[in-house]
C-alpha cells in the first residue's frame, strides 16, 4: 500500500489555532489540489479528535472527479477512515452522515461491543489489538479490502504514530504566510521518537507554489 500524509500548516508548524473554530490554513487553490489528490485515493484516514474538532465531510467536492470515479468503476468517493481508542464518537458528526462513502471506526477490542452497537448502520466498526491501535494490522485490513492508495490527513497525533513506524511514503506539506504562535494549538507533530532525523533525512522530490502556499513533497530516503 502507498500511504501519502498531507497537511496545511502555518509558517511556524501549526495545524491549527486553540480557539473552538478551525482555523482555515489552505487557500482555494489548496483546497483543490487536496480534492484532486482525495480522488486518486481508495481511503482518506483521519484521527478522532480531527473528526470532533473539525467536524470534515471528508468528501469529493467536484462533480467531475466524482463522475471520473465512478465511469471507472469506482466508488464515488474514498473509503472513510477513522480511529479511536475512547470510542468517544458522535454519531451525528458529518464523518457519519455527510455522503454516500463508505465508512471504517478502526478501535480496540475493549471498546468494540459498545461502539459497534452504538454505530449501528453508519459504520463498520472493527478491532484492531486489545488496548493499543496496531496500524499494521489495521493496514492488513484495508489492503485485505483492496485499498491500494490510502490518504492520512490528520492530525498530528496520528500522523505521528504513521512516521514513528515508518508507515508513510510520501509526505506532502503546504505551508501558508502566517503565523500562529501559540503553544496551546496543535503543531504537525506531537513527542515521539520519529525515524527521520539529521542523519536520515527525507528526500524532497517537488516545491510548487500555489497561489501564495509553497507545497513541499518528500519521500523517505531509503527507495520505496
Ligand atoms: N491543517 C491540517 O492539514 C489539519 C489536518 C487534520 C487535522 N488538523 C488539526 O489537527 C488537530 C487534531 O489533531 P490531534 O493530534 O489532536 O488529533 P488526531 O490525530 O486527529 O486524533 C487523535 C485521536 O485519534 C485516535 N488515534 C489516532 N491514532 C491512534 C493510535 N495509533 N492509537 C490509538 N488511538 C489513535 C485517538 O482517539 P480517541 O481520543 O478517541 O481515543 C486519538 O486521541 C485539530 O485541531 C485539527 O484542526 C489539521
Amino acid at each position: 500500500m502507498y500511504i501519502i500524509k498531507r497537511c496545511a500548516v502555518s509558517q511556524d508548524g501549526y495545524l491549527d489555532d486553540s480557539s473552538e473554530e478551525r482555523l482555515i490554513i489552505s487557500n482555494k487553490k489548496d483546497f483543490d489540489q487536496v480534492d484532486e489528490l482525495r480522488s486518486q485515493m481508495d481511503a482518506i484516514l483521519i484521527g478522532a479528535n480531527t473528526v470532533r474538532k473539525d467536524n470534515p465531510r471528508l468528501l469529493l467536492e467536484s462533480e467531475f472527479r466524482k463522475r471520473q470515479r465512478l465511469d471507472s468503476g469506482q466508488r464515488g468517493h474514498p473509503i472513510k477512515i477513522t480511529l479511536t481508542k475512547s470510542g468517544d464518537l458522535s454519531p451525528d458528526s458529518n464523518f457519519f452522515t455527510a455522503g454516500q462513502a463508505d465508512k471504517i471506526v478502526y478501535c480496540t477490542a475493549n471498546i468494540y461491543e459498545g461502539l459497534k452497537e452504538r454505530l449501528k448502520n453508519l459504520a463498520e466498526v472493527i478491532a484492531v489489538g486489545q488496548e493499543e491501535i496496531n496500524l499494521k494490522a489495521l493496514l492488513e485490513d484495508l489492503e485485505a479490502r483492496g485499498v491500494k492508495k490510502l490518504l492520512v490527513e490528520g492530525g498530528a497525533g496520528t500522523v505521528t504514530e504513521f512516521l514513528k513506524q515508518g508507515l508513510i511514503n510520501e509526505l506532502q506539506v503546504a505551508i501558508a504566510p502566517f503565523f500562529v504562535s501559540d503553544n496551546k494549538a496543535p503543531r504537525f507533530l506531537v513527542d515521539g521518537q520519529i525515524p527521520f532525523n539529521e542523519d536520515n533525512r527525507l528526500r524532497l522530490i517537488n516545491e510548487e507554489r500555489v497561489g501564495s502556499m509553497i507545497v513541499l513533497t518528500y519521500k523517505k530516503t531509503a527507495v520505496d
